[in-house]
């Protein structure tokens, strides 16, 4: 089988969102903080209505009819989401209800969970599945799904919502490079969800964010050892047209791809240039530890790899800084970006992705483009995603609103006997929605 991957991808996101700015305000954090601080303009939530079950079965929906795909051609779906509504029950129990409809139900397949992480282990079990024996010549089909909520203070401007679709076989735009490929797994606590009471994680922010860029050190220093041995070349961000990460608030990945040309610096690549060599020189007796603390490095390397940030990385996060941290989505609406951005150049391309899930399990990966044919064609895809009208056609909600939401939300989680106001106004034609939750915890949708 050639060329395994990614032929078809979708996304969905709530039309309720509020803007950064106003949030900073509201909050009473300092001006600047939220947007150019962590470099996110807006923040998509989902209303009393919508959640990760009925936003997984909108985008498959969409998916499935866009491309018009047979629901009886899928073999196996895998759902990656870290946000629980059951202790027991998958998003993918619900999903079924789309494929038992036409008579499907010999479908492979859970949920995988792992914090941010679990849309990549999921993607990895389709991919890997096409690729062996087992595989009965049907397609795959991987969700992420995820409400990003946290409690007030310094990381609510952090969270998102969002879920995403992408159909996987033989013969794709986007195909897995499956021997450059390496993971960092560790455990740590930087964030996680132990009070089962709660949707809100608890997270050590500091933490979270020297995990994460330890956890890509790691792994870019195995790709690129595993490259050298398979390719016979060093390894440099040359090597790649883009570099996608996991973005729970853009500054990260301003500090992410830096950390990969300070790497690229100290590995002595020949494509660092001696302008670069000369403003990083100070910091090459660092140790690892320190080069974490050191706040000189990180400007010093943003700086000198801003050029190439604006050209490898900048298209990847149109969604994450519109959308926010869509946790398990969040990587593949990144990937997103790209593909809308720039589908029509993108053909004998290559993308690298970070995939980060706290507590902490990573991954990096390598992605081959091409053009591809329709309806799994770049081009197709790109027109599917509808990027600018999806974003323009959203509904900015004042903060007051956002947080209104998510204190009802702190008393529905968990509960049972209930109805949503079934208020649809916002939503577009073909959005499920959650109904009710009865005296069984039972959940009821609808579709508009
Ligand atoms: N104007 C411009 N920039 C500002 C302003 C201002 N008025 N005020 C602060 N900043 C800058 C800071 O300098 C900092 O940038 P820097 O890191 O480049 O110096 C940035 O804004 C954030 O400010 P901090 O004081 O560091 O923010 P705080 O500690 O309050 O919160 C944090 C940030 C820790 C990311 C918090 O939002 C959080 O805990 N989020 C959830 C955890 C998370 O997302 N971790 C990432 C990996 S794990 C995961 O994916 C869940």
């Amino acid at each position: 089988r050639k060329d395994v991957g990614i032929l078809a991808m979708d996304i969905y996101f709530p039309p309720t969102c509020v803007l950064q700015e106003a949030l900073e305000a509201h909050d009473g954090a300092s001006k600047g903080k939220y947007t150019i601080g962590l470099g996110q303009d807006c923040m998509a939530f989902c209303s009393e209505v919508e959640d990760v079950i009925s936003m997984s079965m909108t985008v498959v929906t969409s998916l499935l009819k866009k491309y018009k795909v047979d629901p009886k051609l899928i073999g196996r779906l895998e759902v990656g989401s870290e946000t629980v509504i059951d202790k027991s029950k998958s998003i993918k129990t619900w999903l079924m209800q789309i494929f038992e409809e036409c008579g499907n139900t010999d479908i492979e397949g859970v949920d995988s969970s792992n914090a941010c992480y679990g849309g990549t282990a999921a993607l990895l079990n389709c991919v890997n599945w096409v690729e062996s024996n087992s595989w009965d010549g049907r397609y795959g089909l991987v969700v992420c799904t995820d409400s990003a909520v946290y409690a007030e203070g310094p990381a609510r401007p952090t969270g998102g919502a969002a879920a995403i679709a992408m159909l996987i076989g033989p013969n794709a735009p986007i195909s897995f490079e499956s021997k450059y490929k390496a993971s960092h797994m560790a455990h740590v606590y930087d964030f996680y969800k132990p009070d089962l009471a709660s949707e809100y994680p608890v997270v050590d922010g500091k933490l979270s964010q020297t995990c994460y860029l330890m956890a890509l050190d790691s792994c870019y220093r195995q790709f690129c050892n595993k490259y050298e041995k398979l390719a016979g070349k060093q390894f440099s961000v040359s090597d790649a047209d883009f570099f996608v990460f996991h973005s729970p608030y853009n500054k990260l990945v301003q500090k992410s791809f830096a950390r990969l040309f300070y790497n690229d610096f100290m590995r002595s690549c020949s494509s660092v240039d001696n302008d670069a060599k000369e403003k990083l020189r100070p910091f090459s007796k660092l140790t690892g530890e320190e080069s974490y603390q050191s706040r000189d490095l990180e400007k010093a390397s943003q700086q000198v790899a801003k050029h190439l940030y604006d050209i490898k990385v900048q298209p990847s996060t149109l969604l994450p800084k519109q959308i926010g941290n869509m946790y398990t989505a969040s990587l593949y609406a990144a990937l997103a970006s790209v593909v809308y951005d720039k589908h029509s150049s993108l053909d004998g391309q290559r993308i690298v992705m970070f995939s980060y899930g706290s507590g902490l399990t990573s991954t990096m990966f390598s992605l081959k483009l091409s053009n591809g044919q329709d309806p799994f064609s770049l081009s197709n895809i790109a027109s599917v995603l509808n990027v600018t009208e999806k974003l323009e056609s959203r509904h900015m909600t004042l903060p007051e609103k956002f947080v209104d939401t998510l204190k009802l939300m702190e008393h529905r989680y968990g509960a049972k006997n209930f109805e949503t106001s079934k208020d649809t106004a916002l939503l577009p034609p073909g959005t499920f929605y959650l109904t009710r939750v009865d005296s069984m915890y039972r959940r009821f949708y609808d579709r508009k």
